[in-house]
C-alpha cells in the first residue's frame, strides 16, 4: 500500500496541467463497446480506473489498449456480454456498460454495483428507465439482466433525479433504438456532453446534452472516431484548492474556466482573486482565506459534489466557520474525521457539517477514505505545520494521476513511499 508524506507550509508556483477527466474517459470508453470499429481516444488519463475498464473491454472480447494517455480500443470482435464481478466490485461505475451492450448486442448481465464509501449508489433510475424503452430487467442473487428480445424503442423519459450514470446509460442505450428518446430532467455535467460529443462523431443523433433535455434519434449503426477526452474539471478545482491554501499563485492550464464558474465564486468568497481565459485559470490566494457562505452540493451547473471535500480542507484554515450542505451523498463527510486529528474543528450532523476555521493544521498519520476525501487530505496536509503521511493513496490513484509528481514540480514537499520505501515520480 502506497502512502504520501507531506511537509507543509510551502508555497507553490508555476503551472499545473490539468489531464483528461476521469468522469468522461470512463462512459467514452465503455460507449467504444456499442462502435464494432477501432476508436482512438485521446488523453485519456493513466488513473486505476481507466486501467480496469481497459481490462473489462478486453474481457468483453474486444482489443483495447493503453499507452501514453491514449486508449485503442477495436469493439469488432466483442462476444460477450457479461462483467465479471470481480470487475463490479473494482469499478462499481462499470454499470455505464450496462446501456453500451444493450446497444450493442440487446443483452447485458452483471451484479449490482453496490454501495460504496460515499453511498449505496442505487441503480434503480437507470432500470426504470431501460424498462420505459422495452428492456426486461430481472434481478436474481444480486446480478442483474436486462434483455431487449424485440428490440430497444424510444421513450419518454423523466428522470426524478438528474443522475450522471443514468443519464449516460440512458444515451446509449437509446443510439439504436428504434425512434426518438427523450430524456427529461436529464443530468447536465459537461461529462455528458463530452459523452454525447463521443458518439455523435460515431454516427449518433444527440442533441441537447448539457441542457435538461436531451434528444436521442435512433439510428441504424455507429462508426469508429478518434475523440479527444475533455479536461477534468475536478481535478483543476483541486489543483487550485492547493494554491488556495498555501497563500500561493498558480496557473492551472487545460481547464476550462465555465466548467468551474460555481466553484470559482465559493473561492472568490474566500478571497481568492481569478485570472481566467479560453484554457488558462490563474489563482492568487490571500496569506489567510476567509469563511466562505454555506456551501450546498447540487447537480450540475451547481456547486459540484465532488468538491465538497476540497473545500472543506480550505474552509479548515478559512477565518470564520464555514457551513456545508452535501445534497447529493448520504456518507460524504468520512474525511472530516481525519481532517479533525490535524487540529481541524469539524462538527458533522447528518448531511450538515459545520467547520469552524482553525488558525493552524498540524502534521499527523491520516488515511484516505474515498477518492476526494484522500485529496482533501493532500491539500491539508500542504496547509499544515509538520509532516503528514496519508495511507491508502490507492484511492487517491483511482481519479489523480501521479498526483505527488506534480505537485513536487509546483514546489510541495510531498513524496510516495511503497512499504516505507520512498518511490520515485
Ligand atoms: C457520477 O456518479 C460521478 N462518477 C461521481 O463522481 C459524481 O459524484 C456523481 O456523478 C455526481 O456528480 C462518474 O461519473 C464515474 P449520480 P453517479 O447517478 O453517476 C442517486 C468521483 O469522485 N441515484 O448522479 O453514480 C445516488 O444515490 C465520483 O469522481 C439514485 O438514487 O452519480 C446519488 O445520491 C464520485 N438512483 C445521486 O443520485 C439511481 O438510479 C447522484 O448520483 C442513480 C443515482
Amino acid at each position: 500500500m502506497d502512502s504520501l508524506i507531506i511537509n507543509g507550509k510551502n508555497r507553490l508556483g508555476g503551472t499545473l496541467c490539468v489531464h483528461g477527466a476521469k468522469n468522461s474517459a470512463l462512459p467514452v470508453l465503455a460507449a467504444s463497446a456499442a462502435v464494432g470499429g477501432e476508436c482512438v481516444i485521446y488523453n485519456c488519463p493513466d488513473l486505476s480506473d481507466v486501467r480496469a475498464t481497459i481490462r473489462i473491454l478486453n474481457g468483453l472480447g474486444c482489443f483495447a489498449s493503453f499507452e501514453n494517455g491514449t486508449a485503442v480500443c477495436d469493439s469488432r470482435l466483442l462476444c460477450e456480454n457479461e462483467i465479471p464481478d470481480k470487475s463490479m466490485r473494482e469499478l462499481r461505475s462499470s454499470f455505464i456498460f450496462m446501456g453500451a451492450l444493450l446497444s450493442r448486442t440487446g443483452k447485458a448481465s452483471m451484479c449490482a454495483p453496490g454501495g460504496c464509501e460515499i453511498g449505496m449508489r442505487p441503480v434503480d433510475i437507470h432500470l426504470s428507465a431501460f424498462e420505459q424503452m422495452g428492456i426486461t430487467v430481472s434481478i436474481e442473487n444480486g446480478r442483474i439482466t436486462c434483455e431487449a428480445p424485440d428490440g430497444i424503442s424510444g421513450a419518454q423519459i423523466n428522470l426524478s433525479f438528474p443522475s450522471v450514470g443514468a443519464t449516460e446509460n440512458i444515451i446509449l442505450a437509446a443510439v439504436k433504438a428504434k425512434g426518438f428518446t427523450y430524456i427529461r430532467n436529464a443530468a447536465r455535467e459537461p461529462e455528458i456532453e463530452d459523452l454525447a460529443d463521443f458518439l455523435n462523431s460515431c454516427g449518433a443523433k444527440i442533441s441537447g446534452a448539457g441542457d435538461s433535455t436531451i434528444v436521442i434519434e435512433g439510428v441504424d449503426s455507429l462508426h469508429p472516431c478518434e475523440f479527444y477526452v475533455m479536461p477534468d474539471r475536478i481535478e483543476a478545482a483541486s489543483f487550485l484548492a492547493c494554491a488556495a491554501v498555501t497563500g500561493s499563485t498558480l496557473t492551472v492550464q487545460n481547464a476550462v474556466p465555465e466548467h468551474l464558474s460555481s466553484v470559482i465564486s465559493v473561492f472568490e468568497q474566500s478571497g481568492c482573486i481569478f485570472d481566467c481565459s479560453d484554457k488558462i485559470i490563474r489563482i492568487k490566494a490571500p496569506q489567510r482565506l476567509h469563511k466562505m457562505k454555506t456551501i450546498r452540493t447540487m447537480p450540475y451547473p451547481g456547486f459540484p459534489t465532488d468538491c465538497q471535500a476540497i473545500i472543506m480542507s480550505m474552509a479548515c484554515v478559512a477565518n470564520g466557520t464555514t457551513i456545508i450542505n452535501e445534497n447529493i451523498f448520504e456518507n460524504r463527510f468520512s474525511h472530516a474525521g481525519e481532517l479533525n486529528r490535524m487540529g481541524a474543528d469539524i462538527t458533522v450532523s447528518g448531511r450538515i457539517a459545520i467547520v469552524n476555521g482553525a488558525r493552524n493544521l498540524y502534521g499527523t498519520s491520516v488515511r484516505a477514505t474515498d477518492l476526494r476525501g484522500g485529496m482533501a487530505l493532500i491539500i491539508a496536509g500542504l496547509a499544515a505545520y509538520g509532516q503528514t503521511r496519508i495511507d491508502s493513496v490507492c484511492y487517491v490513484d483511482r481519479g489523480y494521476e501521479k498526483i505527488e509528481r506534480d505537485l513536487a514540480a509546483a514546489g510541495a514537499d510531498i513524496r510516495r513511499e511503497s512499504n516505507g520505501r520512498v518511490k520515485s515520480g
